[in-house]
């Protein structure tokens, strides 16, 4: 039986997701609230964890330890490296890192923790999944690599570092650290971004006007997803 873990990290990001269901029990716990229904079989766990790495962590955590969910999807929105991610464009991640891990003063490389890795895998079987439903319904989805850290990068500077140091594709503040808790505890997940800015110095004025549109490109494939997940019974990756 699947128990499906939603997330976002706004307000905004899970809104229209949440919007859409009814019979919605509200669980308060760990200073934050787990929305739980029912589609079909399905059981579904939504969060926002609020920004940035930690609390993402603890979110992700709570739904799987404490709600025992065992498959994840994120949705929100990401900041734009490639000059060929347009404001609006859909993706989802391959693989993420966290580009403000930095002990290159003891030798290690950018992204680097020991007995860790740079970079974590998404779900096959979930990327899989992703591009058939794109493609069933004509919806233009990119594969990307994202690079996570706890800042809003908003010059050429910064998103230039991130771009020659992990070739990432885009960028946010949650999605490593997600796929981090999720790949210790063996939860298959997915990261699922629309692009809200291109992380240069309009990016915090584009953000502002482009998160809700964007949030809903993310949802609304969400919404996809869980119409396809609802006839899974589980979700064997390795
Ligand atoms: N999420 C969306 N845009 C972003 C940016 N420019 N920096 C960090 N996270 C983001």
């Amino acid at each position: 039986m699947l128990k499906l873990a939603i997330m976002g990290a706004m307000r905004e990001e899970i809104e229209p997701i949440l919007k859409h269901f009814s019979d919605i029990k509200v669980n308060e716990y760990a200073n934050n609230k787990y929305y739980e229904f029912k589609y079909d079989n399905l059981e579904i766990i939504l969060a926002y964890s609020k920004i940035g790495k930690v609390n993402a962590s603890l979110t992700a955590s709570v739904l799987i330890e404490k709600f025992k969910c065992n498959v994840l999807l994120f949705t929100g929105v990401a900041g734009a490296i490639n000059p060929d991610l347009k404001i609006g464009d859909l993706l989802i991640a391959n693989k993420l890192c966290q580009h403000d891990i930095d002990i290159t003063a003891f030798g290690h490389p950018y992204g680097y923790i020991p007995e860790g890795k740079v970079f974590i895998e998404t779900s096959k079987i979930l990327r899989d999944l992703a591009f058939h439903i794109a493609s069933e319904n004509n919806i233009k989805l990119s594969l990307a690599s994202i690079a996570t850290g706890d800042q809003f990068i908003n010059s050429n500077t910064q998103k230039d570092f991130i771009k020659n140091t992990f070739r990432a594709d885009a960028l946010e503040m949650e999605g490593a650290s997600v796929a981090l808790v999720c790949d210790a505890l063996d939860v298959p997940f997915l990261v699922l971004r629309s692009i809200s800015d291109t992380a240069n110095m309009d990016a915090g004025f584009d953000f502002d006007e482009f998160l809700k549109s964007s949030s809903k490109t993310s949802a609304n494939f969400i919404l996809h997803m869980i119409d396809k997940l609802k006839n899974f019974t589980s979700i064997e990756d390795k």
